[in-house]
């Protein structure tokens, strides 16, 4: 009987010794700030000096007529959607030719909310605010 009972004992000591001795779970990697650009982003800054930047220019101010990105004036639409349309369709009957064939949809994507970051709100290029 007190054999039954050491035995037993040993037993759960050897069980609480053998948990204690299994690794913490790692601690979760803390957030990192301020985020790296996704690669994504980094392709798409690529793509546009390639691409866009000979009529566009490096900031998006525009090289040649009508192809400023940066006043908050979207003849096309001021959505990342209608953006990335733009760039995919083209504007017919303008120097902005479909880039459909040359980019994938996502880095079209990429392309659309890399150029909607280089305007302005809307509303900020108006004097008075109004
Ligand atoms: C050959 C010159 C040329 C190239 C290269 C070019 N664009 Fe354009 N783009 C234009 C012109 C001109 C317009 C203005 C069309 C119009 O009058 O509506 C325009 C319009 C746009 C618009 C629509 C702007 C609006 O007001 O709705 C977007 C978005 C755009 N371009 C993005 C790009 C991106 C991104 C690239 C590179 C992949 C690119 N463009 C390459 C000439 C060019």
């Amino acid at each position: 009987m007190i054999r039954r009972t050491l035995a037993a004992l040993l037993a759960a000591v050897c069980f609480a010794a053998i948990a204690a001795a299994q690794p913490k779970p790692a601690p979760k990697p803390k957030p990192t700030a301020p985020r790296e650009p996704s690669a994504a982003a980094e392709k798409a800054r690529e793509n546009y000096r390639l691409t866009c930047v000979p009529c566009h220019g490096p900031d998006g101010r525009g090289v040649i007529p009508e192809s400023n990105l940066a006043d908050g004036k979207w003849k096309n639409g001021s959505t990342t959607a209608a953006i990335a349309k733009s760039i995919s369709d083209g504007v017919k009957g303008t120097a902005m030719l479909p880039f459909k064939d040359r980019f994938s949809a996502p880095e079209i994507l990429e392309l659309a909310k890399l150029v909607r970051g280089m305007s302005v709100p809307a509303k900020a290029t108006k004097p008075g605010g109004k």
